[in-house]
């Protein structure tokens, strides 16, 4: 080897060790979202109790201050500042923070750039800075990040008709939405389940529509029938979360679920649903249409009504109209409907939903505000063009969708349903399948098959909270929608933000793992670690399984009682009081946990309301151990077992059947 070969050879080897020795030196920042660029340095700004900061933004400074009580405000000759900086140059929420071992500088394009910048900045403190009331001295490490959204729409749905939140819980949320730099919260306000918004000009909306079970006349079809259930929100209510939002850069679209999933206000007033007869037998005589008549003139009336005083609460230039999941058969046994769609040349059911909702979008235009539906919604080719579409229901609506010119939320339940189970053995739906982070992170719309003219029509992504098991995890699982919000949430807020060729899974996996400290912090209990084991072991003794209820498939209850069957057995009708399901076991068991559930697993659907769980050592004498609640309950046997009964206390589950389940059997550790 030549002399000077070897000089390079040992430059390029001493380079590489001080890159390496760099790279070590420069920690890592686990930024969550990844912003744009980054430019690490040697070197730290030193944080004192004695350092001040410049904000001149009262709403921001006043939300940093929870998280920096010592700052001296109003100090302009202060080493940090945070302030909006509209020659920036950058896009929309874009901003550029600068940490240099002498000064600190957020700009913000707009109001929400310098949240995102300040949002960033207090990522580079120590995670305790979300506990509130920070104080400690700490080094934040020198850096530039320049940086923006790819997407102006990263939204979080979240459905409080069927569980009730309260103001405090949705602030929390809301809070924690804010620090991953999502900007939407698509509030799922009404459902066939309660109507949680005060109408001033309809008082009764909330006083009997905000309730169900009990004397209410909308019976509980999650949860236990015999328990009155719900809440709402008051108007000023709704306009202090609307400011709490708006200050952490987040805009509520409000959404009122139509024409579909309307039982809870056709309960209230049932004149504006269809006026078909129906045989309800099998509900124990509970009507449950739900649908509202489109040709119904006076129903117009009421929802103008309702959209003009929900356009005063929400400034949202948005209002979601729903339009997912119409019972159709509603309106072809109406006269007045199928009038209406004769009249039009209609060819298809679809074309009058869309009759319908555009009628909607006239009123909530007439409010200044757009429209936001289902997917379900374009089914007719007739609904309008300005409408914004959620695309839900799998990825081919939303490839639709942006194939027929609508700006779309891509949300497909596969990759963004936060109900879906995070993995196979816990708590959670699973009819879109098991929705793990890394599964959502891996959304990608180049490998969906969208066109550049496709993605151009992307505003965005959201994550999705249907809550009809977070009732069923109260109250023993008080925090069950931070479990199911996070981190899958940093995952569609990652999405979002940074752009594709920036995302790869694994460096996203291993800063989420510095990011969990941050949510820590923040007191969110997000899934963390692998999945929980159930405890003990699971034994399935020969058991024979009878109930006073007619089967919709005779031979059921033999494979039932092999234990065959996870999905359940369908009864041919509702549950009456009186009913009974009896579990005999072959041998007597004992010192065992039995876990007894009615309706689907995991959510209190098709459950025996309201009931009692007896056991028998002989088979004759039954003594009551346990009440269901929301259809299910978990006993321990210790003594020799011979039958186990489950005994129904009230008539009716608000449904057309009930699911029975054979009982899962744990040998106690
Ligand atoms: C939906 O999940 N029905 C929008
Ligand atoms: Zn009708």
């Amino acid at each position: 080897m030549k002399s000077s070969s070897l000089r390079v050879v040992l430059t390029a080897l001493l380079l590489c060790s001080a890159f390496v020795a760099e790279a070590t030196a420069v920690p890592s920042l686990d930024l969550v979202p990844l912003p744009r660029k980054v430019e690490q340095s040697e070197g730290e700004f030193r944080f004192t109790s004695a350092t001040t900061v410049y904000c001149p933004v009262p709403q921001l400074r006043a939300y940093l201050a929870d998280y920096l009580p010592t700052f001296a405000w109003r100090s302009v000759r202060s080493r940090v500042e945070v302030r909006i900086n509209p020659s920036l140059g950058l896009p929309k929420e874009g901003y550029r923070l600068s940490v240099q071992s002498d000064k600190v500088l957020v700009e913000g394009a707009d109001y929400a750039g310098a949240f995102y910048g300040a949002q960033t900045l207090l990522q580079l403190f120590p995670p305790q800075v979300y506990e509130g009331d920070f104080r400690s001295p700490c080094a934040l490490p020198c850096v530039e990040i320049t940086d923006w959204p790819e997407y102006p729409y990263r939204g979080q749905h979240l459905d409080v008709a069927r569980t009730f939140m309260s103001v405090e819980e949705v602030k929390e949320y809301i809070s924690h939405l804010a620090c991953h730099k999502i900007n939407r919260l698509h509030f799922h306000l009404t459902d066939d389940q309660g109507w949680r918004v005060e109408i001033a000009s309809h008082p009764e909306l909330t006083s009997v529509g905000a309730w169900r079970g009990g004397d209410s006349p909308i019976w509980a079809v999650y949860g236990s029938l015999d328990k009155k259930y719900g809440g709402y929100y008051t108007q000023d209510e709704l306009r202090e979360l609307v400011a709490w939002a708006a200050q952490r850069a987040i805009t509520i679209i409000p959404e009122v679920d139509l024409p579909g999933h309307s039982l809870a206000i056709g309960k209230v007033y049932p004149e504006v649903l269809c006026p078909v007869e129906r045989d309800n037998s099998r509900a124990a005589g509970y009507d449950r249409r739900n649908v509202w008549c489109v040709a119904r003139e006076e129903n117009y009336a009421l929802l103008d009504d309702i959209f003009r005083e929900l356009s005063d609460i929400f400034p949202s230039e948005w209002i979601h109209i729903g339009g997912d999941e119409v019972g159709m058969s509603q309106w072809k046994e109406c006269p007045h409907c199928s009038a209406l769609y004769k009249q039009n040349g209609y060819t298809d059911y679809a074309q009058l939903e869309a009759h319908f909702l555009n009628r909607v979008v006239e009123i909530v235009a007439r409010y200044g505000k757009r429209p936001v539906v289902w997917n379900e919604a374009i089914n007719g080719g007739n609904l309008t063009r300005e409408a914004l579409v959620c695309g839900w229901d799998g990825i081919k609506p939303c490839r639709k969708s942006t194939a027929e010119g609508y700006r779309t939320v891509i949300m497909p339940a596969q990759w963004f349903y936060f109900d879906m189970r995070q993995a196979p053995h816990e708590m959670g739906h699973n009819w879109a399948g098991v929705v793990s982070t890394e599964k959502c992170y891996s959304f990608n719309l180049d490998e969906q098959g969208f066109s550049p003219e496709q993605k151009a029509l992307v505003e965005g992504f959201e994550g999705a909270f249907w809550s009809e098991i977070h009732l069923s995890a109260r109250p023993h699982f008080e925090s069950y929608v931070e479990y199911m919000t996070f981190p899958r949430v940093c995952a569609v807020a990652e999405i979002g933000w940074t752009p594709q060729q920036l995302r790869k899974w694994s460096e996203f996996e291993a800063r989420l793992k510095g990011h969990a400290g941050r949510m820590d912090a923040m007191g969110i209990d997000h899934r963390s670690g692998p999945a929980p084991k159930p405890a003990g072991k699971v034994i399935t003794p020969k058991m024979a399984m009878t109930t006073s209820m007619p089967m919709s498939k005779e031979e059921a209850l033999g494979k039932l009682s092999a234990y065959a069957n996870d999905w359940g057995y369908t009864t041919k009708r509702t549950c009456h009081e009186g009913d009974w399901v009896l579990w005999e076991f072959a041998q007597p068991i004992d010192n065992v946990g039995v876990e007894l559930t009615t309706g689907y697993r995991h959510v209190p659907r098709g459950v025996v309301s309201a009931g009692v769980i007896e056991v028998s050592t002989n088979g004759k004498d039954f003594r009551r151990v346990a009440d269901l609640n929301n259809g299910s309950a978990t006993i321990r046997i210790n003594r020799p077992t011979k039958a186990i009964r489950l005994r129904c206390t009230a008539t009716g589950n608000g449904d057309t059947f009930v699911l029975l389940q054979y009982p899962v059997i744990r040998k106690n550790n």
